[in-house]
């Protein structure tokens, strides 16, 4: 049940970098979200971030009772990804909705797990996929997907940042790491711009000298999808921050640079180039964590299903996983070929004014 407003009560997992940089802000760009709760390890975040936003604070040991506690109708879950399912299994189990951070979990078996729990209950699960609700992502992969540049053929990204030694991404391997990370940016992307499946992983690493990360900091994936299109990858936690794609098709290409990033001064933009014509497009910057929060409301009020559902956190997961053993064996993976998934739509895109991001309560940002 929302509030006396109609809005649909959130409790935050989690008061780290995304949370408070684009979470708690967006929310009050919403017309249909409020948040009521905080859920931290940390009692400087119980007190002063739970206080800034009039939260009641709850340690995770609590969970159970917040959820018992009929103060809410929804969890944003933003913890490290290995936490990921310990949250939002048992939400959906007492029916309390969850927006669930990319990746959506560490491995297959949990997100078949929060998935099952998501049907047991009925309550609804979206995997937090800010793109698909960003007016300039939505529009180019429409325009993509009605062939303006003629058969989609080969799509070529590099997402890179220097992440800083102390955060747990550095520390907690693969599952951590920048491939599952940074990774499930391009990897959406393609699969969503060629409405398939890869079926073949290929993937090679390296690790920079003196970078102190238990795991690869450096990825090239490389995808063969059916139809025989192919899709290549780099991701790095150590390289200066750049971002990007190139999608090639029979009749032209698409040129996207900022497309994964979010926050101040990142208009996501695009060119389209066919016969030696470019159409530049630019798209003015969003508050693209209430856009997706807006939506991921509408559903829960208008009981619709959520696009980015758990089919589609779990079809990412199930390729992060194939890189890994690719990693590991040195081997290529193939993978069992899944039925196309419907296309993002134009009615999903909101265009929320951004939020101003109010000073951090101790919380470092990883690539600052
Ligand atoms: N959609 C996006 O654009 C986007 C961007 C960045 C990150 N993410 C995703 O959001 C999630 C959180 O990322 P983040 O950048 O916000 O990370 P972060 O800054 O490290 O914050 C994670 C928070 O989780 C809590 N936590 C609980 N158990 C923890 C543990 N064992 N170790 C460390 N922290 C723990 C802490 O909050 P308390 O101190 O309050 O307990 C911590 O501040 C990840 O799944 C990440 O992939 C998504």
């Amino acid at each position: 049940m929302p509030d006396a407003q109609g809005k649909v009560r959130y409790a935050v997992v989690g008061g780290g970098w995304i949370s408070q940089g684009a979470f708690m802000p967006g929310v009050g760009q919403t017309s249909n979200s409020v948040m009521t709760a905080l859920v931290t390890g940390d009692p400087q975040k119980a007190d002063g971030l739970a206080a800034k936003y009039g939260l009641k604070s709850y340690r995770y040991e609590a969970f159970d009772q917040l959820l018992a506690s009929g103060e809410i109708d929804a969890v944003y879950i933003a913890t490290p990804n290995f936490r990921h399912r310990e949250f939002a299994e048992p939400a959906l189990l007492a029916g309390i909705h969850v927006l669930l951070e990319k990746p959506m979990a560490t491995s297959e078996a949990d997100c078949l797990a929060i998935n099952a729990a998501a049907r047991k209950s009925g309550a609804k699960l979206m995997i937090a996929y800010r793109l698909h609700f960003e007016p300039g992502t939505v529009e180019l992969t429409d325009r993509a997907r009605r062939g303006e540049i003629g058969d989609l053929r080969l799509f070529s990204s590099v997402y890179t940042q220097v992440t800083h030694p102390s955060n747990h991404r550095m520390q907690s391997g693969y599952w951590a790491g920048p491939v599952v990370d940074l990774g499930p940016y391009p990897l959406n992307a393609v699969r969503n711009l060629f409405a398939s499946e890869p079926v073949e992983v290929h993937a090679v690493a390296v690790q920079t000298p003196g970078r102190p990360i238990n795991t690869p900091d450096t990825v090239n994936v490389t995808l063969r999808f059916t139809e025989e299109r192919m899709a290549t990858f780099t991701v790095s936690y150590s390289l200066p921050a750049s971002e990007g794609f190139q999608l090639f098709g029979t009749q032209g290409e698409i040129q996207v640079s900022p497309s994964f990033g979010l926050g101040e001064g990142v208009a996501i933009a695009y060119k389209v180039i066919i016969d030696g014509e470019t159409e530049t497009r630019q798209h003015p910057v969003v508050d693209q964590f209430g856009g997706e929060t807006e939506y991921f409301s509408d559903c829960i009020l208008k009981n619709r299903l959520p696009s980015a559902d758990g089919e589609e956190g779990w079809r990412d997961v199930r390729v992060l996983a194939a890189i890994e053993r690719a990693l590991e064996s040195g081997e290529v993976q193939r993978l069992e070929p899944l039925p196309a998934r419907p296309s993002v739509k134009h009615d999903q895109a909101r265009s929320l004014t951004l939020a101003k991001v109010p000073e951090f309560v101790n919380t470092e940002v990883p690539n600052g």
